[in-house]
């Protein structure tokens, strides 16, 4: 059974990370699911109990600037303006490794990285426990393939039954989508995965090197896997409110489930169609997503109809992460 912590109990979490364990903790995006980054038994069995391919490296957790420092060699210059501006935060930046610290270190205990992702998180329970605990590394706290979670009963649901693991209940976390990875590792920044801080902020102030899924091998391999599915078939509704309250309206069965926005109420008969409305301006859209689409399958959805929103801002995460879940259907109504 999974042991649940308070939010005071830090000191406890990092003793148990000290002894080998796993804790879930949350951050302001997403709860992520703890182990010392340089335990490789600890860190195997939070690659095992999630079911992560062993390709795909996990992000490593700081609380310290000084430990940016020792983790990453050679940062570009423009690195400390991006630390400087969105550090602690939801910004994960993957640069080249020290060649000090073991082939391992970031990825797999069994694999090579040569680069590191690192996050400073602005939680401040994420923060008193990782200054306990020491540089932790952790994915997202939920099962591969599952949409990550924002509050402690997510946690549960995906790990209710493992022994051996520890959560810290934060509550439901600030921002509800993951951090924006950023590759340093060239002249330019590239944005690996879109996140809470938004292509727009990071323009202000480096250029960003254009960087296309389609056409280059994945430098993010946790991009290539399936993502933040719920069990019902998902499809995106692009178009007018009122074209997709009508299409809604004429495909949507007793097990269809809309996820919409508030600009569709006017036109949509809530009460014939099962209705979770996301919410009226992005961030409160990527607050609940995740949330609704574990909604979706706890009320046994076949179906599920998620209005697009458009890629500004917040807006190229949300659309990211719903075209995951929907494994890239979309019809343009
Ligand atoms: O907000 C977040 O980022 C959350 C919280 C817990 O920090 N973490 C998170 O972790 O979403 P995860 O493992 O679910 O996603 C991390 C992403 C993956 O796409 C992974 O491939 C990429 O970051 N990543 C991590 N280290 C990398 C590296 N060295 N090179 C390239 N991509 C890396
Ligand atoms: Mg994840």
């Amino acid at each position: 059974m999974l042991k649940i912590l308070k939010s005071d109990e830090c000191k406890l979490a990092a003793e148990i990370i000290h002894s080998g364990g796993i804790v879930a903790f949350p951050t302001e995006t997403v709860y992520g699911l703890g182990a010392d980054a340089f335990n490789a038994n600890a860190v195997a069995r939070v690659y095992s109990e999630k079911g992560r391919p062993g390709d795909n490296p996990l992000i490593l957790h700081i609380a310290n600037a000084e430990d940016f420092n020792k983790l990453a060699h050679n940062p570009p210059k423009y690195a400390s303006a991006l630390i400087k501006a969105f550090w602690p935060g939801a910004l994960t930046l993957v640069v080249q490794k020290s060649p000090d610290l073991p082939e391992w270190l970031g990825g797999h205990p069994m694999g090579k990285t040569a680069t590191v992702g690192v996050r400073m998180c602005a939680n401040p329970i994420a923060n008193t426990f990782i200054k306990a605990a020491g540089i932790i590394a952790a994915p997202s706290a939920n099962k591969a393939g599952r949409p990550s979670p924002t509050t402690l009963a997510h946690v549960i649901e995906d790990f209710g039954e493992a022994d051996g693991i520890a959560a810290i209940d934060g509550g439901s976390t600030a921002v509800g989508l993951e951090s924006t990875v950023v590759d340093i590792t060239g002249k330019e920044p590239v944005i690996l995965r879109h996140g809470a801080v938004t292509q727009e902020a990071l323009r202000e102030l480096v250029s960003l090197e254009k960087y296309t899924e389609a056409t280059d091998t994945p430098r993010s391999p946790g991009m290539k896997y399936r993502h933040y599915a719920p069990r019902a078939e998902m499809t995106i509704l692009s178009g007018t409110p009122e074209n997709i309250a009508s299409y809604v309206q004429k495909y949507a069965t007793s097990t269809t489930i809309a996820l919409v926005n508030k600009t569709i109420a006017p036109f949509l008969d809530a009460s014939a169609i099962t209705t979770l409305i996301l919410g009226d301006n992005k961030e409160a859209i990527a607050r609940n997503l995740f949330s609704y689409l574990r909604e979706c399958d706890r009320l046994g959805a076949q179906r599920i109809f998620a209005q697009a929103v458009d890629t500004e801002g917040l807006g190229a995460a949300i659309m990211d992460r719903m075209t995951k879940a929907a494994e890239g259907r979309i019809i343009y109504v």
